[in-house]
């Protein structure tokens, strides 16, 4: 059968090396990162606890993909549970049973299989699972079931002697439930040598209420990890040899790439792969073909920036608007009365923006950065009309 012959537009679709979306898995695909996941598997085979802490879309997922494969091959079982915007107890459950069931794989899937057999509470590893039970369950039967789930890892450790990895990813979004955190603490605490645990979560205000808070914390001993951005001299070199393995060159738009994007993961591959769609085979990339590259960027993520802008307090709004638009900081006077701040205002405010990860230290110490340059660069086109007094601010 003759096969239908591809266009120059999806062959250079089929192969842009730069993906942009979800978790990367390949372990080519990712730059850097080598220490952390050294640190973090070392952690978890010593039995500790580990929090890691980055906004989103910097590569945590990515991370703990590598950390999850990193365990399996010392012999762990493991569990990646997803908690964004899980929604109650009965929930709760089906991402933990759904997590063993990505994961299980030969003699400790069946194990685990046998196991929630003889329970007879409608967890399973295949079919719909825990899922087909939620409606007719009684809230206190979840309960009882998510602890048990819980406990999975001391049977797993009686059966078979593996010790077990357990991802909580997004895990600032459990606050959702009420009393779900402390299940999860009431029966982990007591796991020392039989599991480790890993939380990772995009909201550093929200983390610290999980764990720092003398009425709910998590885990107290839980060794911490801040991602950082990406180091610049990577991420150039990374896009460098992708461009030349597909027969191009980044060329003059490598510098201000990385620039603008300050090694924030994601940004990195988005424009990358702008650019790359911009810069036809054989040829090299400009400062131009990168300036068209942010054009497109902008144009792909402008509706998601809108919502969050829309989604800030009047306040936050003029705090984030003065650090795109005006030299300086907000804190200056004239810059405060220029977006129509109180002065008193701007120190919590900033506070406020640093605890949902809005804003982030520059890696040179000192002043606050937006995290995202995106939404720097939309601040930036959107300007300073409109802000007149104490008046609500429309986008
Ligand atoms: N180490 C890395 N190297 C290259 N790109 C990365 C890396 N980490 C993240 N990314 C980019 O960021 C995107 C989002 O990563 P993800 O792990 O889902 O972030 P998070 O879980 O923090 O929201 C990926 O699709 C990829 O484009
Ligand atoms: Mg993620």
């Amino acid at each position: 059968m003759a096969r239908r012959q591809t266009t120059p537009a999806e062959r250079s679709r089929a192969l842009n090396p730069f993906r942009y979306r979800g978790p990367l898995k390949a372990s080519q695909d990712i730059i850097d990162r080598a220490a952390e996941r050294e640190q973090i598997l070392d952690l978890a085979q010593g039995g500790h606890s580990l929090r890691m802490i980055g906004p989103r879309r910097y590569g945590k997922t990515t991370l703990l993909t590598q950390l999850l494969r990193d365990a399996e091959k010392a012999d762990m079982a493991t569990a990646l549970v997803d908690l964004e915007d899980v929604l109650s107890i009965g929930d709760l459950v089906v991402r933990i049973e759904r997590a063993y069931a990505n994961s299980l794989k030969g003699r400790m899937r069946s194990a685990v299989e046998a196991l929630l057999n003889t329970w007879n509470v409608g967890l399973s590893l295949g079919g719909g699972g825990f899922t087909v039970r939620l409606s007719s369950n009684p809230p206190a039967t979840n309960d009882a079931v998510l602890l048990r789930l819980l406990e999975l890892p001391r049977e797993l450790h009686q059966r078979t002697g593996r010790q077990t990895l357990v991802v909580f990813d997004e895990v600032q979004d459990i606050l959702a439930v009420p009393g779900a955190d402390g299940k999860i603490r009431s029966v982990i605490q007591h796991h020392e040598d039989i599991a480790s645990y890993a939380f990772a979560g995009s909201a550093p205000g929200m983390m610290d209420q999980l764990f720092s808070d003398p009425r709910r914390p998590l885990l107290e001993q839980a060794v911490g990890l801040e991602l950082a951005p990406l180091p610049l001299d990577q991420a150039a070199a990374y896009i460098d040899r992708r461009f030349r393995a597909t027969k191009r060159r980044a060329g003059p738009a490598l510098q201000p790439l990385v620039e603008f994007t300050r090694g924030h993961p994601q940004r990195t591959m988005l424009l990358a792969h702008f650019l790359w769609k911009l810069t036809p085979e054989a040829s090299t990339a400009d400062e131009r073909t990168f300036l068209a590259a942010q054009n497109q960027a902008l144009g792909e993520a402008r509706g998601h920036l809108r919502a969050i802008f829309k989604a800030l307090k009047p306040n936050e709004k003029r705090v984030m608007l003065a650090l795109a638009n005006l030299p300086g900081s907000p804190r200056e006077a004239a810059n405060a009365a220029a977006v129509g701040l109180k002065a008193g205002s701007v120190a919590a405010t900033l506070e406020g923006l640093r605890a949902g990860a809005d804003l982030i230290d520059a890696p040179t110490g000192g002043r606050a950065v937006i995290t995202d340059p995106l939404f720097e660069l939309w601040l930036r086109r959107r300007g300073l009309t409109g802000l007149t007094g104490a008046t609500e601010l429309e986008d």
